[in-house]
């Protein structure tokens, strides 16, 4: 979603300078064009070759740089740009800013600009807690302008606290939520990621190979676009959420239960989960010892969407279907089995669909048999065209009025 962006990264002087090199990175690697602004101080910390190098634009420490013979440096920039990041920012910046002064180039950029402004803090745990700091950043805020919460943890000078420059994945998130549309505003949505795990004795358990990837994007895309989101998730290794709701769960009794617990006002609900369709009869207290033939009673679980789909009240219902074949007959039962608005079909033998990658081939089919078939994408964006649809047909819906 950042591709073709144009961001501008104001680094202040500080010592997690650094990072903001692994911010440029991860700006540049996803398609966005950087332009870096430093403060003197921080170019004492990084030089401005390292920025340069890594963004393929001159960098510019200086007010009276000049662009084009006719532009004026930042107005010109300010003028081009999607979105200003600042990070680090420390509680010098912030103070300048707050108190309309601008003499140097980033303080300018920030009063010239009319792009959404983010600030990423970072300094000493003392000098985040003191009254002058708060008070300018709830100016700042009041003044519509966007900030992370610092990290807490050991921070440069040895003491530990909040002060520490928030994870950079955590920052790209916020970007990303500022540069997308706020068209999920007013909506609970509810979303499964992720395996169930049943348990066969303490060390064994049943389980799929559903990685979380899918639901995570799901849940991330969505709370961008303006979402409130609960995720309800099964065991998954790999992901963070910032600004999420997380409902951690381990088998599809409790998956079921955390679904139901999270109902109250949800809007919609997402089943990315691959849920156990069984699970063993009996549960062994003791570790099965290896003496001779062994089988292995299986008892079915819940179907939980099935389930919702049976509510009076049943919320916008969005299945997936995990085929090996005849995947649009399956997918198309599902929707009237489980009683579902729409159904996202993946053919997980494909290669680049279905578990653990990174990508997904789907097709989206609602419950007037109408379908979209969407070619590989990254399951980022696979999220963000389930959501289109989503809003889509609510909105057809809407415009019908209600089915008498
Ligand atoms: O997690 P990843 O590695 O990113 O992989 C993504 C994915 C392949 C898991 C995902 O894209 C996907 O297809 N999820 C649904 C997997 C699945 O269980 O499909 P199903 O066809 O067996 O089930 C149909 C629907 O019923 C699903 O929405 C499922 O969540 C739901 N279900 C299934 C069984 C059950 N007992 N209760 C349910 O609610």
């Amino acid at each position: 979603m950042l591709q073709g962006k144009e961001i501008l990264l104001g680094v202040s002087g500080g010592i997690a300078a650094y990072k903001s090199v692994l911010l440029l990175r991860e700006l540049t690697k996803q398609g966005a064009n950087v332009n870096v602004i430093m403060t003197q101080s921080a170019t004492e910390f990084v030089g401005p070759l390292t920025f340069q190098t890594l963004s393929g634009n001159p960098v510019t420490t200086d007010i009276f740089t000049l662009f084009a013979s006719s532009e004026i440096g930042h107005v010109a920039l300010a003028s081009r740009a999607d979105l200003l990041v600042i990070a680090p920012a420390t509680a010098n910046i912030i103070g300048k800013i707050a108190n309309g002064i601008a003499d140097d180039f980033l303080s300018t950029m920030v009063m010239a600009t009319r792009v959404p402004v983010l600030f990423a803090p970072a300094m000493n745990t003392n000098m985040w807690a003191s009254l002058v700091v708060q008070k300018n950043i709830a100016n700042l805020k009041e003044m519509n302008y966007h900030f992370m919460e610092p990290a807490e943890g050991e921070l440069a000078c040895g003491v530990i606290g909040r002060g520490k420059l928030a994870d950079i994945d955590a920052i790209m998130d916020e970007i990303k939520a500022l540069l997308s549309p706020d068209d999920l505003k007013g909506e609970k949505i509810l979303i499964s990621a992720g395996p169930t795990e049943e348990a066969i004795d303490p060390a064994r358990c049943l389980t799929n190979r559903s990685s979380g990837k899918m639901g995570y994007n799901l849940a991330a895309v969505a709370r961008r676009r303006g979402a409130e989101v609960i995720l309800v998730a099964g065991p998954s290794a790999e992901f963070e959420t910032w600004g999420i709701e997380v409902v951690h769960c381990n088998t599809a009794i409790e998956m079921a239960n955390a679904i139901d617990a999270n109902l109250e006002g949800v809007t919609s609900v997402i089943m990315a989960a691959a849920v156990a369709d069984f699970r063993p009869a009996k549960q062994a207290s003791e570790k099965i010892k290896r003496d001779g033939n062994y089988s292995l009673e299986l008892e079915p679980n819940p179907d939980i969407l099935a389930g919702l789909g049976r509510r009076s009240d049943k919320p916008f219902l969005v299945g997936f279907a995990a085929e090996t074949s005849k995947l649009l007959a399956h997918a198309k039962d599902k929707i009237k089995r489980k009683n579902l608005d729409m159904i996202v079909a993946n053919d997980v033998t494909a290669p680049g669909a279905g578990f653990v990658v990174d990508t997904n081939i789907i097709k989206i089919i609602d419950r007037d048999g109408q379908m979209t078939d969407f070619p590989l994408m990254s399951k980022e964006k696979v999220a963000g065209v389930i959501l289109d649809h989503i809003i889509k047909l609510k909105n057809q819906r809407r415009l019908r009025g209600p089915v008498s």
